[in-house]
């Protein structure tokens, strides 16, 4: 038996990084699998986002494990393409019982320089979404009393004041506060909610060009390495950065039944940047 055997996960951001390795971690222990992404680029994002053959190589992935995907493009900001995956989704596999809402972008700004755009897509991207995300699955997932799990991805930053992302602090905060109003909401219906709270995770969001910057403003070309050896020393661990499985792992715990009580966590996997 699967740690998740029989259920059904629906994935936001699945095209690649952390979605991506959420949809095969648990299709491997069993569930049948709903991802979707934008596979589009923001123009207020500096780095590229992921594209249809992401999407497409994560369904090669998840149905490799023999479990039955559903992938569709949607962007979390679009509410009624939500309603449509999950109503397809509903009519395929019957149900849904696990959310993984993962979808979301980064940006670097001083706060007082961001433009209302900036500001608004991350926003809109970050918490909107899931707020979408959210909309588009509950309603059923009430109406069926199977109960469920809901794990939203927020960030370590919710517990920080890191520079240059105030607009990303401000929406992985919002989504904390959104998550611990719907576990006392949802606790009747025996659907969960909890979040997990990444530090850095080795995915396209952390190893690209704008990010090599903010951490090595000072180096002619920072690199990975640059990036590891000034980032492990924000934590008594020492590492520059968590594997998405390491991700992924966190998230299959709260989506399995052994996490059955624990509902408004919000769960850090950061090796102790808090501290
Ligand atoms: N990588 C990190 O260091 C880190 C740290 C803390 C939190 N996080 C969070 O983890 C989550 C996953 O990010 P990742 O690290 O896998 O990065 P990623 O960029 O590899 O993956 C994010 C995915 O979300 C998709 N996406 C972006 N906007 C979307 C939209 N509007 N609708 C649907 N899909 C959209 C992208 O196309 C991409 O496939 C994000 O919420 C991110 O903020 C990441």
């Amino acid at each position: 038996m699967g740690r998740v055997e029989g259920k059904v996960a629906f994935v936001t951001g699945a095209a690649r990084g952390q979605g991506r390795a959420h949809a095969v971690r648990l299709a491997e222990e069993g569930a049948d699998i709903v991802i979707v992404d934008a596979c589009t680029e923001i123009d207020s994002v500096p780095y590229p986002l992921a594209s249809e053959t992401d999407l497409k190589e994560t369904e090669a992935l998840v149905a490799a494990t023999g479990r039955r995907v559903l992938s569709r493009v949607a962007d979390v900001r679009n509410q009624s393409q939500l309603d449509a995956v999950v109503a397809d989704a509903l009519e395929a596999f019957g149900h849904i019982d696990i959310v993984c809402a993962n979808a979301g972008i980064v940006g670097f700004r001083p706060t007082w320089e961001l433009s209302d755009v900036e500001w608004q897509d991350m926003l809109d991207v970050n918490l909107t979404g899931v707020f979408h995300t959210i909309r588009a699955v509950v309603p059923d997932m009430i109406r069926g009393g199977r109960g469920g799990s809901i794990i939203m991805t927020s960030s370590v930053q919710a517990f920080l004041g890191s520079a240059n992302i105030g607009h990303y602090n401000a929406s992985k905060s919002g989504v904390v506060g959104l998550m611990r109003t719907l576990a006392t909401e949802l606790g009747p219906h025996g659907i969960r909610v909890n979040t997990v709270n990444p530090s850095a995770v080795e995915t396209p969001m952390l190893h690209n060009e704008a990010t090599f910057r903010v951490f090595g403003p000072d180096l002619d070309d920072p690199g990975p390495d640059d990036l590891w050896e000034r980032s492990k020393d924000r934590n008594p661990m020492g590492i520059g950065w968590v594997a998405p499985e390491d991700m992924s792992s966190a998230v299959l715990f709260l989506a399995s039944d052994e996490s059955r009580f624990i509902t408004g966590v919000a769960l850090p996997v950061d090796a102790g940047v808090r501290l």
